[in-house]
């Protein structure tokens, strides 16, 4: 009996992993769907019933077991690197030219840099038993739970091999959308590329969540080569095919540095007809004992170099221009687009800044346009391609007056924005609401947007302060509301009460006063009662504090509506006093403490403030510009001259990786 059991639970395991490897690896089931996970359940039954015939590498970990509560920390065996980059055709002939200097003719390996997240598994005896992320690259975590869940990867291979193999974990653009679209549909934020989602499947601490994903895996390398034959790169790719690995079949082995650019310039036009996003491409010396003799710097091997897509152009239709009253006031164009995918998501909406912009580049609604868009970024109008014009495109004026109460519209001497002036400009009242409640002002979860609407047009909420004074009854009315919502809101509007004074300062939205100089305000003068006394001196007095910003506070708290209204907000206790720590009392980490930082470029999976504020609890001084004494300077994508800059000072530059996996390391 035990041996039938025995004998099927080997078969339904060689036939399961066999099904996930045509149809995952080789892309070419042999069998429908329904079979695989009939044979699936009669394991998963059979396991239930007899559990001692379960096993760590068997196929039913692939639907994810129990939820782990943390991610292990564990070392690499061999550190995993990044490579450096090339943006143009002039840093590969240098690549290429430093290569042929020390060792003479080489061929190359092109490969597809995927658009993922690296990581590394271990194999033992040809079993699957540890998968890591790169963490900083010298410690990764352990998610091996979530990576058993990729079907692409083999619990076991056909030798009894042990090694490390690397490469690239992504999810593909069809799980992706299908992904978002169900995010949409349950009203929660979806995520901005398939990149993000892949990382956030990853991180999910219980792999079932992650095994609903649908992620997949190409590897790239292996970091012991002994018992492999290959003495090329071309032919460590193969034996990772031989051995059941999945690996990207697109890539090219050629001659030299002409036959890469050849292989650039077709991927780069063709890079959307993948079925998976990618960054840029991999150029590899192909021979191992080359790669050897070129070696390696700090970060980097020297045998390779990774070219860099430019941030994607694509041309679409100007539908419309949409006219957006911000809390100050300020009328903003938005482009409407007939729909576009580009840089990894489908683009409708973008910025056209200002009315001059509009002129300046001529840009007609009706016109094709060109939007470029670079990562997580806003997208932007470049162009508009003037040869395709319909002939009926009329040049665009803002108009005269504000599409929201119709009070004029001015132009502020110095300024390129138009503005409406009315201070009951009920637009800007609603984006004052709106501001009030975001996250780095009171921060009140649950209170989004379309809820400040609803309950602004049906006269719930006038100014900021009604905020506290809703009821049940107030909110229970609303679309999509429930019981259980209207409890949270009301505990989370609550909650806010007890906001430090920098939070409820930003909120107000006093003009020129943003998130770091209510910090300081708040921090120096420690409550709202004293604020009332100090005079402009006082506020000019403070570094980094102009006339501007110190008129704008003491105006504003002198404004009788303004006393009421705190008057009101006291009324319902909320906190007027600093709560924060000072920062000389900061303990922060001795890697960034008192160190002086500047952020550049465009961060993709945060925002330069959430950065900041983050440096600033360890006790570094953010500041603007690049100076000899700045310590540190962390640049995101296009940084300009702030980078340049710091290259000449020879400070310290760390990418947004860099930044991260050190957050990652301090905080675990
Ligand atoms: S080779 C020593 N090949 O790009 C590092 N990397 O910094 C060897 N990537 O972290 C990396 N596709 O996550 C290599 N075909 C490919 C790749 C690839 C994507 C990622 C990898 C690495 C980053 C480069």
């Amino acid at each position: 009996m035990a041996e039938n059991i025995q004998a099927r639970v080997d078969e339904l395991h060689k036939l399961l992993n066999q099904y996930s490897y045509e149809y995952y690896v080789k892309d070419n089931p042999s069998v429908p769907d329904s079979e695989y996970d009939k044979l699936l359940h009669e394991l998963i039954d059979i396991e239930s019933q007899h559990p001692e015939y379960k096993t760590a590498d068997s196929p039913t970990v692939r639907v994810g077991g129990e939820a782990q509560s943390t991610f292990e920390k564990v070392n690499h065996d061999t550190p995993m690197l990044s490579l450096g980059n090339a943006f143009n055709e002039e840093d590969l002939r240098k690549f290429d030219q430093r290569i042929r200097e020390q060792i003479g003719d080489i061929k190359y390996m092109c490969e597809l840099k995927i658009d993922g997240l690296a990581v590394s598994l271990k194999y033992e005896n040809g079993r699957f038993v540890q998968g890591l992320t790169r963490g900083d690259g010298t410690t990764g975590e352990d998610i091996t739970e979530n990576l058993k869940t990729i079907h692409a990867i083999p619990l076991k291979i056909n030798k009894p091999l042990t090694f490390e193999v690397r490469g690239e974990a992504y999810m593909p653009r069809s799980s992706f959308f299908k992904l978002n679209e169900a995010k949409e549909q349950n009203e929660e934020q979806p995520f901005a590329n398939p990149r993000n989602a892949a990382a956030g499947s990853l991180r999910q601490l219980d792999a079932r969540l992650a095994a609903k994903r649908k992620l997949s895996v190409f590897l790239y390398s292996v970091n012991d080569f002994t018992d492999f034959a290959a003495d090329s790169q071309n032919d460590a790719l193969k034996e990772l095919d031989d051995l059941g690995f999945k690996t990207n079949q697109e890539r090219r082995k050629v001659n030299n540095i002409d036959e890469v650019l050849d292989y650039i310039e077709y991927w780069t036009s063709q890079r959307e007809s993948l079925p998976y996003d990618i960054d840029g491409i991999v150029i590899k010396v192909d021979d191992l004992s080359q790669q050897e003799e070129m070696g390696y710097t700090q970060k980097s091997p020297r045998w390779a170099i990774a070219y860099k897509f430019p941030a994607e152009e694509v041309v679409t239709q100007l539908l419309d221009i949409e006219l957006s009253i911000g809390r100050t006031g300020v009328v903003t164009p938005t482009a409407i687009l007939e729909p576009v995918r580009v840089a990894g998501t489908t683009v409708s909406r973008a910025s056209l800044h200002n009315e001059d912009l509009i002129h300046e580049k001529d840009i007609r609604i009706g016109d094709s346009v060109v939007i470029k868009k670079a990562g997580d970024i806003i997208p932007e109008v470049i162009n508009s391609i003037v040869d395709r014009r319909p002939d009926d495109a009329v040049p665009y004026h803002m108009p005269t007056h504000c599409p929201s109460c119709d009070h004029e519209l001015v132009r502020i001497e110095g300024e390129v924005a138009l503005r409406c002036i009315n201070p009951k400009c009920q637009a800007q009242l609603v984006e004052g609401l709106i501001h009030f409640v975001s996250r780095q002002a009171m921060n009140i979860d649950g209170l989004g947007t379309k809820i400040i609407h609803q309950l602004y047009d049906n006269n719930k909420i006038k100014d900021v302060a009604d905020i506290y004074y809703l009821t049940k009854e107030d909110l229970l009315p609303l679309e999509r509301m429930g019981e259980k919502k209207v409890e949270n809101l009301l505990s989370a509007i609550e909650q806010s009460k007890g906001n430090s004074l920098e939070n409820l300062l930003f909120g107000l939205g006093i003009r020129h006063l943003g998130v770091k100089a209510s910090q300081v305000v708040a921090e120096k003068y420690g409550s709202i009662e004293r604020l009332f006394e100090v005079t402009e001196e006082e506020f000019v007095s403070i570094h980094d504090f102009g006339h501007k910003l110190a008129q704008s506070i003491v105006t504003y708290l002198e404004n009788d509506d303004i006393r009421s209204l705190i008057d009101k907000l006291r009324q319902k206790h909320v906190n007027m006093e600093y709560k924060g720590v000072r920062t000389s009392d900061i303990e922060g980490h001795p890697e960034f403490k008192d160190k002086t930082i500047v952020l550049t470029g465009k961060l993709q999976q945060m925002t330069r403030n959430e950065a900041a504020e983050w440096l600033e609890l360890q006790g570094a001084k953010v500041t603007n510009s690049v100076t000899k004494r700045t310590d540190l300077v962390i640049a995101g994508a296009d940084a300009g001259s702030k980078l340049t800059k710091a290259e000449k000072f020879g400070t310290t530059v760390w990418s947004e990786d860099d930044f991260i996996n050190k957050q990652n390391e301090i905080s675990n």
